[in-house]
């Protein structure tokens, strides 16, 4: 391993470390939570606006972090923690189409993760947070190299798995060893380090039912259009599903339909959280609660092309109206002296 790569790799946000220390604990304190993410306002902001998005979607408004601590329970505010901390930690590098597709695939493996953890009856949070993290070694590299891993994105062809392999021909180190190496020295729990480090491992008989999730993330968030290349290579998806037990495949299947339209909605409320100032929250609809009138959110890109301008930058018309007024007043009253000079 390049020691240097991985030593140029930032830190995740120091409120989000807090945040899982005190999750930690056995005796942590509603109020002391509530006190960490408070201490950080655009943070507690973000994480209201994710907490009533699709994504995380309640009947009740969540209106405040002490009511999601006391109302959803730890591990979604873990959950939430972590989801927006990694797109706070990469919403600098966020510049192009190619990095925008890591972070997306990473939202759709959580989310489809979640969905496989119901079908499995294992914790459903601690998969969202599991599949958000699956590919944090990724993450690191594209925010310490961002112009190089994009160039890397852009000329890998369309095998996924060849991408490990220029991974360590670029900077030494893969993402699954990097990610291993980022949960540890980051002192996240210590669960999510195999998923970092395996999850593109093919499921063996042996393997553990969440190791086989997180692959089955990964790869479906691939055949559901969130690849991190494009063109790509994936499996079908049909047969990832035959890789589950069958009541489990019964379960996610139902549950599958509705699961490509609150990614899409969900990435659309991560996404506002990176590139515009937080809004009040609104009441939101999960998937716990499907809502087939959802008004279809406007995608990352139509928002890339049309960034938001400063109010004196939107129309030249309404820039230059002041200066008008103004130049005829003084003409008017240049008029008027000059009238006056004139009947002396
Ligand atoms: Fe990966
Ligand atoms: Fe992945």
């Amino acid at each position: 391993m390049r020691t240097t790569t991985i030593a140029n790799i930032p830190p995740f946000p120091a409120v989000a470390l807090r945040v899982l220390d005190l999750l930690s604990a056995e005796d942590v304190r509603f109020e002391q939570l509530a006190e960490a993410i408070d201490s950080d306002p655009l943070f507690s902001a973000k994480i209201l606006r994710v907490a009533n998005s699709p994504l995380f979607g309640h009947r009740a408004e969540v209106d405040s972090v002490h009511y999601a601590i006391v109302t959803l329970g730890l591990s979604h505010v873990q959950a939430l923690t972590m989801s927006v901390a990694t797109a706070t930690y990469m919403s600098a590098s966020l510049k192009t189409e190619e990095l925008k597709r890591c972070w997306h695939h990473s939202v759709a493996s959580a989310a489809i993760y979640r969905s496989l953890a119901r079908a499995l009856s294992l914790p459903a949070d601690r998969a969202y947070t599991a599949g958000l993290l699956h590919d944090i070694g990724r993450l690191g590299l594209l925010v310490a190299y961002p112009r190089e891993y994009a160039a890397m994105l852009r000329d890998s062809g369309d095998d996924p798995h060849a991408l490990l392999g220029r991974e360590v021909e670029l900077f030494g180190v893969d993402h699954c060893e990097a990610g291993q190496f980022l949960v540890e020295q980051w002192g996240l729990p210590s669960a999510f380090g195999p998923i970092a480090s395996q999850h593109h491992l093919k499921p063996s008989g042996e393997t553990s039912e969440w190791l086989k999730a997180s692959y089955l993330a990964c790869q479906m968030a691939d055949s559901m259009g969130f690849s991190v290349i494009k063109p790509c290579q994936v499996s079908e998806f049909g047969g990832l599903c035959e890789m589950l037990p069958a009541a489990a495949r019964q379960r996610f299947q139902d549950e599958a339909e509705a699961l490509k339209a609150v990614i899409d909605l969900g990435i659309s409320a991560h996404d506002s959280t990176v590139s515009s100032p937080p809004e009040p929250a609104v009441r939101g609809v999960g998937i716990d609660e499907p809502q087939p009138e959802v008004p279809p959110a406007p995608s990352a890109d139509s928002r890339d092309l049309e960034p938001a301008q400063p109010a004196s930058t939107l129309s030249p018309q309404a820039a230059r109206k002041p200066i008008t007024v103004a130049a005829i007043v003084v003409l008017l009253v240049a008029l008027c002296i000059g009238i006056l000079i004139l009947m002396r």
